[in-house]
């Protein structure tokens, strides 16, 4: 185990970690099939499901595609098979968690930073299964979207997302570095009056603005989300 690692899933709000337990062992029986390719998604929720498939018979015989070192490392550490992206246009299934769901099933992601290959298996599985604390279930989205962005277009991108109203705000370490995605981008993370506007028409018009990786918000709606809920016990919502 890697120094660090055995805290993720505490990672998971105290009062959701059973739940959290128990939806992972469901959602892998019941959408791991033997010689699937499994697209991870990341953060600690996709972790707890991660851990649940350490413990199934044929493992060797999946193929998962991490979307970060973090998952990475979880799936290493699980003795799960990694592949390379050349195997992203087979992905049977996807596991991962979310920032925020609106009542119309749309997401914030990319709280981990992770947000531009998580997008990419998205857009490829056939099947998306989404798990979250029953808090992150939202009416609407008050988060921040992450937006990533490639440096050399930091300062254009900000004044185009402030002239889309947006708020944004450039990520920091702790230590007051910027923020590195994996792809060697920055992350704005910025603020918008959501209020009756149409989600995917804001993801496809920050899309568009030259330099922008990739946008935190998914509108490509889930075929499963898993709610935890704080008694341990989950819901399960299917389309
Ligand atoms: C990673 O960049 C994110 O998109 C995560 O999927 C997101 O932050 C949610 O993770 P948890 O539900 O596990 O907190």
């Amino acid at each position: 185990m890697y120094a660090g690692l055995e805290e993720q899933t505490n990672w998971i709000p105290p009062s959701f970690q059973k739940a959290a337990q128990n939806l992972a062992k469901e959602a892998v029986n019941k959408f791991v099939k033997d010689s699937q390719v499994v697209g991870l998604g990341s953060g600690p929720m996709a972790a707890a499901i991660v851990r649940e498939m350490a413990d199934m018979k044929n493992k060797e015989a999946l193929a998962c595609i991490p979307t970060s070192f973090q998952i990475k490392l979880e799936a290493e550490c699980s003795g799960l098979k990694i592949v390379d992206e050349s195997y992203i246009p087979e992905i049977d299934v996807v596991f991962d968690g979310a920032d925020e769901v609106d009542s119309k099933f749309n997401m914030i992601k990319g709280g981990g930073g992770a947000l531009l290959r998580e997008k990419i298996i998205h857009s490829a599985a056939k099947k998306v299964v989404i798990a979250a604390e029953s808090s992150k279930f939202v009416p609407a989205f008050s988060w921040p979207v992450p937006v990533e962005i490639h440096p050399f277009a930091i300062h254009i991108a900000r004044k185009k997302l402030e002239e889309t109203g947006g708020r944004p705000k450039m990520r920091m370490l702790r230590e007051g570095y910027p923020y590195v995605t994996e792809n060697g981008n920055f992350i704005l993370d910025t603020s918008f009056r959501f209020d009756s506007k149409d989600i995917r028409q804001i993801e496809v018009a920050l899309k568009s603005i030259p330099g922008v990786a990739e946008v935190g918000l998914f509108t490509r709606r889930a075929d499963v989300y898993y709610k935890a809920k704080e008694d341990g016990t989950f819901e399960v919502i299917e389309r």
